[in-house]
């Protein structure tokens, strides 16, 4: 028989994890006790912090449903997200960066024309987006689908609306034969991630920004191509440089251009000032 002593429990569980049958299983499992137990004794964990933990995943747990990722929430805030999508998604520098997902898109956004307006009348300035979609080479990509979705004017999804049920802010538009598009919409605005749960709760103990700058996502998977997931930032927005999710990048970071009434990008006229916002998007060819 084994005893168990402080000096010997890492050893010990390592080995009892190296069992898994997977081998990728096994060096994650392996590689994880090691750094809890580490952890643990780099700080010192005493027992009432240990329970402290434990009731915070469980509450983690208790609050997330179909709607509610607290889990992932954590490991955005964490850092954790965006370092594993920087892994994995080392993209040619001229490609455009990914970023994290987040927990607001919805797949079976409706298909919208060259130039339709996305906010279907949501108050807001209008706001014009528009570029090209093309490769490394510069040739443009035509039929590329590019699925969008927003805060609104207030900062809110509509899954945060309690009066909404409905999906909006959020639609799909397809590159013409020359990789053009051009979105319609209304100018977000800069949001604080949920703070009612475990996850805020945390962050109210800190001296962390619980805020995200501006910005629209995208979502490209078009066949051939790395899939790209997505953000452009408004330039000069608050929070550009403390985004609690860490999520910006400069290539990112676009101008929204004040624009007097006039001629829209879409072909058509605005009544009222708007603001336009030009970006190509760069796609990677897959290995
Ligand atoms: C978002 O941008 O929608 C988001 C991303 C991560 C956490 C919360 C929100
Ligand atoms: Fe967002």
């Amino acid at each position: 028989m084994q005893l168990v002593t402080e000096e010997n429990i890492t050893d010990l569980a390592v080995e009892r994890w190296a069992t898994a049958e997977d081998p990728r299983l096994a060096e994650l499992m392996t590689a994880l006790v090691r750094h809890l137990h580490d952890f643990a004794r780099e700080v010192r964990l005493t027992e009432a912090e240990w329970m402290a933990a434990m009731q915070w995943l469980t509450h983690t747990g208790q609050i997330s449903d179909e709607k509610r990722e607290e889990f992932i929430l954590a490991s955005d805030v964490f850092g954790l997200s965006m370092l594993v999508v920087q892994m994995n998604h080392r993209l040619d520098p001229r490609a455009t960066p990914a970023t994290v997902l987040g927990p607001f898109h919805i797949e079976g956004s409706p298909e919208l024309e060259y130039g339709a307006d996305m906010s279907q009348g949501l108050p807001g300035t209008p706001l014009f987006i528009s570029g090209v979609v093309k490769d490394l080479d510069g040739n443009a990509v035509p039929g590329a689908l590019l699925d969008l979705w927003q805060a609104d004017n207030e900062g809110l999804y509509e899954s945060q609306h309690a009066d909404v049920d409905e999906a909006r802010l959020r639609a799909k538009y397809r590159t013409r034969e020359d990789g053009t598009y051009c979105v319609r919409t209304v100018a977000p605005l800069g949001y604080t991630i949920p703070m009612d749960g475990p996850v805020g709760a945390l962050i109210s103990r800190t001296g962390i920004s619980h805020y995200r700058p501006a910005h629209v996502h995208f979502l490209l998977n078009v066949p051939g191509y790395e899939p790209l997931i997505t953000h452009l930032f408004q330039e000069g927005a608050e929070y550009l440089d403390s985004d609690v999710v860490f999520g910006t990048k400069a290539e990112l970071v676009v101008p929204f251009e004040h624009r007097e009434p006039g001629e829209t990008p879409d072909g058509g006229t605005s009544a009222e000032p708007w603001l336009e916002a030009r970006y190509d998007f760069v796609l990677q060819k897959q290995a």
